[in-house]
């Protein structure tokens, strides 16, 4: 099954034979992959019933057994991971309002100093980051509640100059230059900069 780079980097980030809830599911790709090749039990849901309707138009398409429910944020939850990505940081942060404690994979569009601010309030850390670049650069992250000393953060190795590390990601993101702004640029970071570092210790 073919998904686009930035749905298979919230995919890979996803271990197999996990319970999970897409919130803002739209077309329900994520979890049509998530199901089928990773053998999730997935409940993809929205806010729109048309945008259900068209996941599930998707669903039976590629044979894939995947719940779906029409409700505007969180379900009830048990143990799942959720997913919400592809929506805006402000939105993605009131669907979070409620004290939870399940892993998140967040990729908010925009202002994600705003979502890494709030998730440390709430007691998150990150445990793995990925960046993906499909026209612009998607950050998407794999937040555990709970504090941990290892994070594998794709941001803070450039505000803290780390060097040897910053080469390692520019080489795995096959990007050329180490120009710490010249990155931050094109993760159009450059305007925020100074918050993430206040957000980043
Ligand atoms: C642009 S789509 C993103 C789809 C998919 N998650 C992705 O990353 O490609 C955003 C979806 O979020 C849904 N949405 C917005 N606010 C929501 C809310 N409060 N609760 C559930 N879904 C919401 C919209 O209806 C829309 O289908």
């Amino acid at each position: 099954m073919k998904i686009n780079k930035r749905l298979k980097a919230i995919c890979d980030l996803v271990p197999e034979n996990s319970k999970v809830i897409d919130i803002g599911a739209d077309h329900a790709l994520v979890d049509i992959y998530l199901n089928k090749i990773k053998n999730c039990d997935c409940l993809a849901t929205d806010i729109s019933p048309n945008a259900i309707k068209r996941a599930k138009i998707n669903i039976d398409k590629n044979e894939a057994n995947v719940k779906t429910k029409v409700i505007d944020g969180l379900p009830e939850l048990k143990d799942e991971i959720i997913i919400i990505s592809g929506m805006g940081a402000k939105t993605m942060l009131k669907i979070l309002h409620s004290q939870i404690t399940n892993d998140l994979i967040l990729s908010p569009n925009n202002n994600v100093h705003l979502v890494r601010k709030a998730m440390r309030k709430k007691g998150y850390h990150i445990e793995k980051e990925l960046l993906v670049k499909e026209n612009h650069y998607y950050v998407i992250t794999y937040y555990k509640f709970g504090k941990h000393k290892r994070t594998d953060d794709i941001v803070s190795p450039f505000l803290k100059n780390n060097i040897p590390y910053m080469r390692k990601l520019l080489n795995y993101y096959q990007i050329k230059s180490i120009n710490e702004r010249k990155l931050l640029q094109k993760l159009k970071y450059k305007h925020i900069v100074k918050k993430i570092k206040r957000t980043i210790q």
